[in-house]
């Protein structure tokens, strides 16, 4: 399968949807589909990994996702927090191991000084411990949302007393500022719109959109996402 693949984006991103009905179609409580969505994350990561897919973006909780319950949030946030951890303390020994070269790199997008402030200090843990490392690139998008990334990035440049000189200045200083701009889309569990996620970054994005739930999404399901990438034709508004 993965030999057919000879087109694969360098940068893919998630939304990753359907949690809460998945847990619900299956009389759990809504946390439960999130358990499950953030252990298929891991899974998903390590299939773009192996398949030499260098950057990986997800949407993990959104600038609107605040309105939910008290206590999905908090959940929401205890695994990330828990992610996060088990990333550091696999880092702390890979790093005894001196191959950072071949490690992980976290970044995230958001405003992170609204987050628990534990959470807020392991997420810049792992951000600067990973710093150097280059292997691949795991993006995830917490309290994000795409017009506050591009608010957040003129008051960057504002405060920097910067002007605009190009797209390219707006693209430096938005939250993902250095990573190439997502080359592929997916999202899943039906719905067939953007909400507000890499709205800048994703202009020339391919958009791919499944019914599956993401709690069911395997790495089946993005070959067969992929294979529909590979056979796109991406024009960037030239003729070909
Ligand atoms: C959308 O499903 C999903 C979220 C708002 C949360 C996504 C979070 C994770 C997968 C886990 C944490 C991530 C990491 C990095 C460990 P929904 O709740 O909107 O589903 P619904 O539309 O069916 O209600």
């Amino acid at each position: 399968m993965e030999k057919k693949l000879d087109k694969l984006p360098i940068h893919i991103a998630f939304i990753m949807d359907g949690n809460g009905r998945w847990a619900t179609k299956r009389g759990l409580p809504r946390k439960m589909g999130h358990r499950k969505g953030a252990e298929v994350l891991e899974k998903i990561v390590e299939h773009c990994f192996s398949l030499g897919i260098k950057y990986v973006s997800c949407f993990a909780f959104s600038t609107e996702n605040w309105k939910r319950p008290k206590e999905e949030i908090d959940y929401i946030f205890g695994l990330l927090r828990e992610y996060i951890k088990k990333q550091n303390q696999k880092g702390q020994q890979q790093q005894e191991q001196e191959i950072k070269s071949k490690n992980i790199k976290i970044r995230t997008m958001g405003d992170l000084s609204m987050m628990p402030k534990d959470l807020e200090q392991e997420i810049l843990k792992a951000e600067e411990r990973t710093k150097d490392c280059d292997a691949f690139v795991l993006n995830i998008a917490m309290n994000y949302g795409g017009r506050d990334d591009i608010v957040h990035a003129f008051n960057t440049l504002i405060k920097q007393g910067k002007t605009i000189a190009s797209e390219q200045d707006i693209s430096n200083a938005l939250y993902s500022g250095g990573l190439p701009d997502p080359d592929f889309i997916i999202r899943t569990a039906g719905d067939v719109r953007l909400s507000n996620f890499m709205l800048y970054q994703s202009a020339y994005s391919e958009l791919y959109f499944t019914k599956t739930y993401w709690p069911d999404f395997t790495a089946k399901h993005l070959n067969k996402a992929l294979k529909s990438y590979a056979k796109r034709d991406r024009k960037f508004g030239q003729l070909k």
